[in-house]
């Protein structure tokens, strides 16, 4: 038997589900199902939306045609989304916009998507590029201005709590060193075997900031699937691979946002199972012999101090 999906309390006092449905890349025509499928035919209760996904509207309808069917409320449901880097200058603006798409009155979670700030006014609303095709870049894009913007909406209540995603140590301790009035709920980054990031890790644990992790799998055609030490594991356990990769957050302890629109790998993707210590230990250093790979790696022409980042390869946002 499947067990149930733990909760995490998070600095505010609120619990978070520890697994969600991510739905990045999620097609439209694709996703409203998908958000049905996981909140009336699986235990799955939290939902990981973005305004920069551009699907925002469909997830609220299955969001909204779940509540319809009397199976789960709202306040049963944990949904985020997020704040693009074109929008840092207006947060509640990005933040009324989503829950528009959503057609929901608050949301569970908001978080700065990426630690990075795009011309506002550039030749594109959330992607601007300069002549060169490098992104626009804007230069006076202040990480604690932002901040504040956050702790703002916060106190609207019109999100229940604020976090970070895509924060790196140094940029979250650079954050943590100045005069904010609420610390990051969460700090939403990639994080799956091949790339544990010890150090984020052990700084958010330190501070209270809940790790969620996103592309888990190894994102587009779940490439970590076929690892030996992964299948291993999964014929030892009897559960799916993915059911391996998902235990292990939930294991120690993090938030696991797995992405799927086929109600099959939905399903699957709600279950979990106790690993052992070893098994822990064993997939805590397999990039230590499989090597570091970080699947999401934005070109933004902005430092953003992870250890392992460089300049390739680069994921279609
Ligand atoms: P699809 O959405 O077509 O079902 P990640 O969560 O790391 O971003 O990975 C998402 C990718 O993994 C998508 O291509 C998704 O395909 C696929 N996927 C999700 N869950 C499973 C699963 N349980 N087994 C195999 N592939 C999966």
């Amino acid at each position: 038997m499947p067990s149930a999906i733990p909760s995490i309390t998070l600095n505010t006092g609120a619990t978070i589900p520890a697994i969600g449905l991510g739905t990045w890349q999620s097609p439209k025509g694709q996703v409203r199902a998908a958000v049905f499928h996981a909140l009336t035919e699986t235990p799955v209760r939290h939902i990981d939306a973005a305004y920069v996904y551009l699907n925002e509207n469909e997830v609220g309808q299955g969001i909204r045609d779940a509540i319809a069917t009397g199976k789960v409320t709202r306040k049963d449901i944990f949904v985020t989304t997020k704040v693009f880097v074109t929008f840092h200058n207006r947060v509640q603006q990005s933040l009324d916009e989503s829950l528009k798409n959503l057609g929901l009155d608050y949301v569970d979670l908001l978080l700065v998507h990426w630690p990075v700030g795009l011309n506002p006014k550039g030749n594109h609303p959330l992607l601007p590029r300069n002549a060169d095709r490098k992104f626009d870049v804007d230069p006076s894009f202040d990480l604690l201005a932002t901040w504040r913007q956050f702790e703002a909406a916060y106190r609207s209540g019109k999100t229940r709590a604020i976090g970070v995603s895509n924060f790196s140590a140094p940029v979250l301790s650079e954050l943590l060193s100045q005069n904010i009035s609420v610390i990051p709920a969460v700090n939403q980054i990639e994080s799956h075997p091949f790339l544990p990031g010890p150090e984020i890790t052990a700084l958010c644990a330190s501070r209270g900031i809940v790790v969620e992790a996103y592309s888990p799998l190894g994102s587009t055609g779940a490439p970590l699937l076929t690892n030996p030490i992964v299948k291993e594991l999964a014929a030892k356990y009897k559960v799916p691979e993915a059911t391996i990769l998902i235990s292990w957050h939930v294991n120690e302890g993090r938030v696991v946002l797995p992405k799927s629109v086929t109600p099959e790998r939905i399903s699957t993707n709600a279950e979990w199972v106790q690993l052992s210590k070893e098994d822990l230990q064993t997939l805590d250093g397999l990039s230590n012999t499989y090597g570091l790979k970080r699947v999401v790696k934005m070109k933004w022409g902005v430092d953003l101090k992870f250890p392992d980042w460089s300049d390739k390869p680069v994921a279609k946002l």
